[in-house]
């Protein structure tokens, strides 16, 4: 509903998988908002949007789409945020982008609400939404940090389509029908759009995530080490990844190992702490077949933990299992949760 007490919002790439949910949670939180501008390609221009009960035109997103915006929340790619969040800045909009253009910059915050909320009082204009793989394994990490301290972690991810926009999603589905039709079909998204050999997602395990690097970990792999050092603060934390997509529609899930500073902790500690800990749901109960999965988290903001296990070798070694909604904790709801906590510390004007 438009209110003329509200902000007056832009939201960019509104025709995609994360722009959709991001409309969906605005709506759900009942955000105030007294105008909003849905941005995307030209080739989306002229059509028509839902929001709120009432339609709305999708616009090609410019420079002067931005005139009068207090909030623009971009998650239409790297190189459109690269080009047009600053535009959106010089017209006076605080802009949270979902993309990895400035994760990784000195001077802009990479906030994960539930584990470093007060850095978002040092932006400059924009403020990232990190990597949905990243989200979901600090805020299963933050309270095991702050209680017991943490010195390594090895994660290994299963991920789904959606993370790769809705092309990809309509690639598993595809191929998927194609397979059981014993028709023929030829993979154009994954795993990178951008990169020269496509493989089928059907029926496959993909373990390349965005592209390799010169170290021979992927982009996603690199994003996962370095913004979970910057997002907690550990410039000194050991990290490794590997990052395998499955043939899953939404909802990630990784495999953590970690090491704590302390060698007399249990496992029903670590369960109690994570139970009560903010935007984590505990389902670890092995005797009858309860741990997190993909198909039970869709739609959900939390993120789940279960299986924690004590290293066999290792008393200061803990495995977990951790599964959240890629589209919401990953992406829409992170981000509109900072917006939630930019107007809760005064900051949105
Ligand atoms: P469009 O639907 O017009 O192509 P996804 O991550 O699901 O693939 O979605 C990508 C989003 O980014 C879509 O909303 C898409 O709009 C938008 N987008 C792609 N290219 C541009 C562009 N050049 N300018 C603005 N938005 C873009």
């Amino acid at each position: 509903m438009e209110t003329s007490s509200g902000y007056h919002v832009a939201v960019v790439g509104a025709t995609g998988a994360v722009g959709q949910q991001m409309l969906q949670t605005l709506q759900e939180r009942s955000f105030p908002i007294a105008s909003l501008k849905l941005l995307a390609s030209a080739r989306s221009a002229g059509k028509k949007i839902m929001f709120n009960g009432s339609e709305y035109t999708l616009e090609e997103a410019r420079p002067e789409s931005f005139e009068g915006v207090q909030l623009a929340l971009f998650s239409a790619g790297g190189s459109i945020s690269k080009k047009l969040a600053p535009e959106a800045v010089k017209r006076g909009a605080i802009v949270v982008d979902n993309t990895s253009a400035y994760r990784m910059d000195g001077r802009t915050p990479l906030v994960v609400p539930e584990v470093n909320e007060e850095d978002l009082r040092n932006h400059n204009g924009i403020i990232a939404n990190p990597n949905c793989s990243t989200i979901q394994m600090v805020v299963a990490l933050e309270p095991i940090r702050k209680k017991y301290g943490l010195k390594k972690v090895i994660v290994s991810t299963y991920q789904a389509v959606s993370g790769a926009g809705a092309s990809a999603i309509n690639e598993l589905k595809d191929q998927s029908r194609a397979i059981l039709d014993n028709k023929d079909y030829t993979p154009e998204v994954l795993p990178v759009a951008g990169d020269e050999k496509h493989y089928p997602i059907a029926f496959n395990a993909i373990p390349q995530i965005d592209k390799f690097q010169e170290n021979g970990y992927t982009f996603e792999e690199m994003k996962m080490i370095n913004e979970t050092k910057k997002i907690m603060h550990m410039e000194k934390l050991e990290v490794s990844a590997t990052c395998v997509r499955l043939p899953v529609e939404t909802g990630h899930s990784e495999s953590i190992y970690i090491e704590i500073d302390q060698d007399n902790v249990n496992v029903e500690e670590l369960k109690n702490l994570l139970k009560d800990s903010p935007g984590i749901v505990l389902e670890d109960d092995p005797a009858n077949q309860v741990y997190p999965m993909p198909a039970h988290c869709v739609g959900k903001r939390d993120v789940f933990v279960g299986r924690i296990r004590q290293d066999l070798d290792r008393p200061y070694g803990f495995h977990l299992w951790v599964v959240s909604d890629n589209l919401l904790k990953g992406a829409a709801w992170n981000s509109v949760q900072i917006v939630e906590s930019l107007v809760k510390l005064g900051m949105l004007k």
